[in-house]
């Protein structure tokens, strides 16, 4: 049973032939490819939020080469550890989608899965990979499922809400927020930047009981150009690139990269 709500008044949404429709008669068209709009104009920044289209390939080329595979083991692991029957799961900023599909692959085949982004975009080629999953175009600062609906929500490199968090998980729930590290990609910040600023990572701490957390640091090897043109392209570090640092691009080919991250999960009680 889904657990989707409106996004105008947080009401249950029933399906209803190719709508969903709650009892104030919001209603939200299902589009072809089966994913939804329950986005609302006053929670779009812009006329079309999110990562772009370029960025949304590159990832999608990136991730189904599965070097990045060794982080969603560790989601994976994660969730497996503390998994019960029917587990419903959200993840937030799915992007194009390839975590959230290979979660739907590697978990118990009753749990039930929830994409969100707010870029169309992402969820138009996220909903190309199954229909088993609720693909949402939708704003992780509104989120449009039930209060006290989910078992967990998953979210990796992207921005969160705590107060939806706590609203949206069980008192039993938890979430498993994947966040980068000073180190990480730090070969391409290195290529690019001046100077590598160091960050704190206090700001993307979040206000909940941590019940573990732990870095997770690996160097990978890209195996050709294509390869490391695609990861620099899904990350902010590409559009960052001065003028007269472009030249830089033409000599990348195969590529070491650090992976270093912060897995860390956060329980609601
Ligand atoms: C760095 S990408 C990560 C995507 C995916 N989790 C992954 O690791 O491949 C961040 C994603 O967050 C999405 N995003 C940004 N702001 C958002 C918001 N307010 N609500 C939902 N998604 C958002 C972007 O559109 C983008 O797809
Ligand atoms: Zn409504």
């Amino acid at each position: 049973m889904h657990k989707l709500a409106c996004p105008k008044c947080h009401l249950p949404l029933r399906k209803e032939g190719k709508s969903y429709i709650c009892e104030n008669n919001h209603c939200f068209d299902i589009a072809k490819s089966q994913y939804i709009n329950l986005l609302l104009n006053p929670d779009k920044s812009t006329n079309r939020p999110g990562d772009n289209k370029e960025s949304l390939q590159c990832r999608k080329n990136f991730l189904n080469q599965k070097y990045y595979d060794v982080i969603l083991n560790e989601v994976v692991s994660c969730i497996l550890e503390h998994s019960h029957p029917s587990m419903q799961i959200l993840d937030l900023g799915c992007g194009e989608g390839y975590y959230t599909y290979r979660l739907k692959q590697e978990l118990p085949a009753d749990t039930t899965l929830y994409g969100l982004d707010i870029s169309k975009d992402g969820v138009m080629m996220a909903s190309k990979y199954t229909k088993d999953i609720y693909w949402i175009v939708g704003n992780s600062k509104n989120i449009p499922l039930l209060d006290h609906s989910l078992d967990v929500i998953t979210a990796l490199f992207t921005v969160v809400n705590a107060q939806e968090i706590e609203r949206c998980l069980k008192e039993d729930g938890y979430m498993v927020h994947v966040t980068a590290n000073n180190k990480h990609l730090i070969e391409f910040k290195e290529l690019i930047y001046d100077e590598v600023k160091v960050k704190s990572d206090e700001h993307i701490r979040l206000p909940f009981h941590t019940l573990k957390s732990y870095d997770f640091q690996k160097k990978i090897h890209l195996k050709n150009r294509e390869d490391t043109l695609n990861l620099l392209k899904m990350t902010p570090h590409y559009y960052h690139i001065k003028k007269e640092r472009r030249h830089v691009l033409d000599t990348l080919g195969e590529f070491d990269v650090t992976i270093d991250i912060r897995i860390t999960i956060y329980q609601m009680s």
